[in-house]
This record gives structure tokens, C-alpha cells and sequence, in this order.
């Protein structure tokens, strides 16, 4: 590993300055940084002027796919074996959202399809639900393994989740954590490196990025979103690994439930029961395994594809690989079978009813998230522990005409104050009456074959 101090490729503060200029870093330059960060040689104060500095300037895309891969090679990174393989290596991810449970089902119908899923994901994030706090939730799960386990789940089972670990892209663990508190998270280069370079560390040939838009959503607006898609996808491209992007809506629900256990609970149910499927959660779930199954040459087109995606569904082999990865990585395969025995259930279960008649034309999803979070259910310090049995179950979907009195959600709290207060919260997120259509889920697409670039 480089010195940052070495005089033939400069020091921090010249970098940093370089950048706060408005010039662009060269290749050695971000690798020498991105190496004292790992080091420890890079300080915390430099990390943050160097991250406020591209907030201001940005990077193009050449810097931007250099952070990457210098980020990505700050750890393992995973190789696999095709010898033990019996499909392509692909992963999608998620700018995440409200109910955003598309993981937890997704990942065993593609291993049903008979490709391989490691999947790195996240803890819940401000508003946002994190796949990692919903699989802890699950009693024995192990979101910490080792990456020899994780691999070897992988390929026996084809898939596995787990949470970033200190091997796996550590200046990212570093470099987010001072971003998170020098108000410098929003910025599409950074993004970028930080989210595609753990992609990258998992040994992925494909990509297919879900990044939502919508009050939702981290970037709310369409234009801000597909920008962000943009960069990923000519990052994760630049860098060798196959990547696309689908924008989709997160300005109403995404499902039935929010909240950990309530949403491991949908997700089982979704994968038994067709009729348990909140069709908007469907349509994503189903545009991504198609276009992630298209993409690695698995099937010709999308209709083949989805069709294999359902047959795994009817099938119940989609059910069967969720059981097997989760008792391989420790947790109780019960939970597919009885998941209202397996997973924690909170005591009080109250109905929240609508306060007059009329149309839910939409919510206020970022009011909602919150209100799972102030239930116990996300974090407002980091490393807090959190209550995975509490949330929203059964939520009215947006566009639907109510009477006053019929039941909106349920929602599932520790003491009856807290379900009260959440109640509350959960009402004053709804929009009435107004002639605004729902959205349409699927906004748009990046980086796939027939598209224009726009
Ligand atoms: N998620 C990440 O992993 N990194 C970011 O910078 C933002 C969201």
C-alpha cells in the first residue's frame, strides 16, 4: 500500500485544495487518498474537507469510477468459482424507501431461477427500512458472517444477505461515516462510489440499480433520480461489471406493511399466496428479476423471464430457497412455514380508522417512515438497537375511496401512548380528495439496450 505523504503523488491537503479549486484529481491521486483513508493516515477533518470539496465540484466520470475502484480494492474483494456456480453472479439494489421489502423476495425466486444472489445490504437509513434490520429480526439470523460462509452459502443455496463487514470496502465504512455527519451524503459522485464499490467488492457480474423517486425517496425528484441512475450506471459499467437502472415511485407505500418483522411476514406471505401480493410491490419485484434475468443471456426476453419468475412462485421452489438460506445463515426456517410463531410480536395491535369519508389520494411517505422509526422500529443514533417487532401492517393503498370509520392500517406498537401517537402520525400523513393520479410505479429505465439514453 502507497504513503498518502509520498511526494510524487502529493499530500492530503494538496488534493483537497486541488479540488476545492474546481481541478481534477488524477487516478493516483484518489487511489493515494482513498488508501490513507483505509490507513488511518487520511484523518477524519481531511476526509470531510475532501468530501465537502467534491459536494461543491463534484467529480466526472472518470474520478468517479476511480473512487470506486479504489474504494472497492480497500478490502476483498470476492472472486467466485464457476466451477461450483450453476448461473451467473448479479445482485440488484435499492436507493430504498418505505416498505421496501423487494429483497426479501426477490433474492430466493432468482436463486429458484437458478442464479446467484450475494447480496451486501444495508441498515435502515433516516426514513428509509434497511434489508439487514428486517432479517435480524428473524431469531438465529447472522447478518455478520464471515465472507467464506457467506460464499459458501451462496453457492450451495444461491443466495445469501448479509450486513458490509471491516473486509469488504472498509474506506467506504469510514468515508460514510463522516459524510453521514458533515452534511455531505447528497452527493451523486460520492453515492456513487459508495454504493458500486460494495457491489463491486461482492464479485458481481450484473447489476440492476431500483432508484425510487418520489416524498420518499432519498432523491425525490425524477430528474435528480434518473441523474443519480446515470452515474451508477456508467460507474458500475466503467468499472466491468454489467449495470442498469430502473427508476421507480416511492411517493406512496411500496406494500402492505412497513416495519422489520411486519415486512418479513409480507414477504413470506408473498411468496406462498398470490393473493397476498400488493401489486405495486409485485410490479417491482417482477421488472427487476425480469431485467436482471434478461441482462445475464438467463432467458432471451422479459416475457420468458417473468414467466420463469412466476413458475418459481407456483411452484413454491421460490419458498423453499428463502428457508434453506436463512437456516444456513443461522436463522429458524420456520418462519416460512408459521411466521406469526417465529417472528416477535408486538403487544399492542390497534386499528387505525379513517377520520371521514372520502378519497386516500396519496401520503406523505417520508411522515410515515418516521413514524415506524418513532415507534422503535429504525434508529435516531447509530449502532442504537431497535424494536423489529413493531410498524404498520395492512395499509390502505393510495387512490381507494373510504367511508369514515373503515379501517386504514394496523399498527403494531409497544405500549398503547406510542400506538396512539403513531396513529395520529399515520392519519396526518395521508392527502385527501385531490385529482392527482397515483403515480405510476415503474418511471423509467437506464443503461438497457432499447434505450434511447433520455
Ligand atoms: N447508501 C450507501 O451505501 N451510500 C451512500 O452514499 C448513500 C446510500
Amino acid at each position: 500500500m502507497s504513503n498518502p505523504t509520498n511526494q510524487s503523488v502529493g499530500l492530503p491537503q494538496e488534493w483537497i485544495q486541488k479540488k476545492r479549486d474546481g481541478l481534477c484529481l488524477t487516478l493516483e491521486e484518489i487511489t493515494a487518498f482513498v488508501e490513507g483513508v483505509t490507513s488511518g493516515a487520511v484523518t477524519e477533518a481531511q476526509i470531510a474537507a475532501f468530501s465537502m470539496a467534491v459536494f461543491f465540484q463534484d467529480l466526472d466520470v472518470e474520478e468517479r469510477v476511480a473512487l470506486t475502484l479504489a474504494v472497492r480494492d480497500s478490502g476483498r474483494v470476492l472472486t467466485w468459482d464457476r466451477n461450483r456456480l450453476r448461473g451467473p453472479i448479479l445482485d440488484k439494489h435499492s436507493t430504498g424507501g418505505v416498505g421496501d421489502a423487494v429483497s426479501l423476495m426477490l433474492a430466493p425466486m432468482l436463486a429458484a431461477c437458478g442464479v446467484h444472489v450475494p447480496m451486501i445490504a444495508g441498515r435502515g437509513l433516516a426514513h428509509t427500512g434497511g434489508t439487514i434490520d428486517k432479517l435480524e429480526s428473524i431469531p438465529g439470523y447472522q447478518t455478520g458472517v464471515h465472507a467464506d460462509h457467506f460464499q459458501r452459502v451462496v453457492e450451495k443455496h444461491g443466495f445469501a444477505i448479509v450486513r458490509q463487514t471491516e473486509d469488504l470496502a472498509p474506506a467506504d465504512q469510514r468515508m460514510y461515516a463522516v459524510r453521514d455527519v458533515t452534511a455531505t451524503v447528497e452527493n451523486l459522485g460520492l453515492i456513487t462510489a459508495s454504493i458500486v464499490s460494495k457491489k463491486l467488492a461482492a464479485g458481481l457480474e450484473h447489476l440492476v440499480l431500483d432508484v425510487k423517486c418520489g416524498n420518499g425517496a432519498v432523491m425525490q425528484d425524477l430528474d435528480e433520480a434518473r441523474r443519480l441512475a446515470e452515474s451508477m450506471v456508467a460507474v458500475g459499467n466503467g468499472a466491468g461489471m454489467n449495470t442498469s437502472a430502473l427508476l421507480t415511485d416511492m411517493s406512496v407505500p411500496l406494500a402492505w406493511s412497513a416495519g422489520n418483522a411486519l415486512e418479513v411476514h409480507e414477504a413470506v406471505s408473498y411468496l406462498k399466496d398470490g393473493s397476498m401480493r400488493h401489486p405495486r410491490l409485485h410490479e417491482v419485484v417482477m421488472e427487476l428479476g425480469a431485467a436482471l434475468l434478461v441482462q445475464a443471456e438467463v432467458y432471451a426476453d422479459k416475457v420468458g423471464a417473468r414467466q420463469a419468475l412466476e413458475n418459481v412462485l407456483d411452484d413454491g421452489s421460490a419458498l423453499t430457497s428463502m428457508a434453506a438460506s436463512i437456516e444456513a445463515m443461522g436463522g429458524d426456517p420456520k418462519v416460512v412455514d408459521c411466521p406469526e410463531k417465529v417472528l416477535p410480536n408486538a403487544p399492542v395491535n390497534c386499528p387505525i380508522t379513517a377520520p371521514r369519508s372520502g378519497k386516500i389520494a396519496g401520503y406523505d411517505v417520508r411522515q410515515l417512515g418516521m413514524a415506524v422509526v418513532e415507534l422503535g422500529g429504525g434508529r435516531t443514533q447509530t449502532d442504537a438497537s431497535i424494536d423489529h417487532s413493531v410498524g404498520f401492517g395492512q395499509i390502505s393503498m393510495a387512490g381507494i375511496q373510504v367511508r369514515e370509520g373503515e379501517l386504514l392500517a394496523m399498527v403494531h406498537a409497544k405500549t398503547q401512548g406510542q400506538a396512539d401517537r403513531a396513529a395520529s402520525r399515520f392519519v396526518s400523513a395521508l392527502k385527501w380528495d385531490s385529482d392527482e393520479k397515483v403515480p405510476n410505479v415503474m418511471q423509467g429505465q437506464i443503461g438497457f439496450p432499447t434505450d434511447s439514453g433520455s
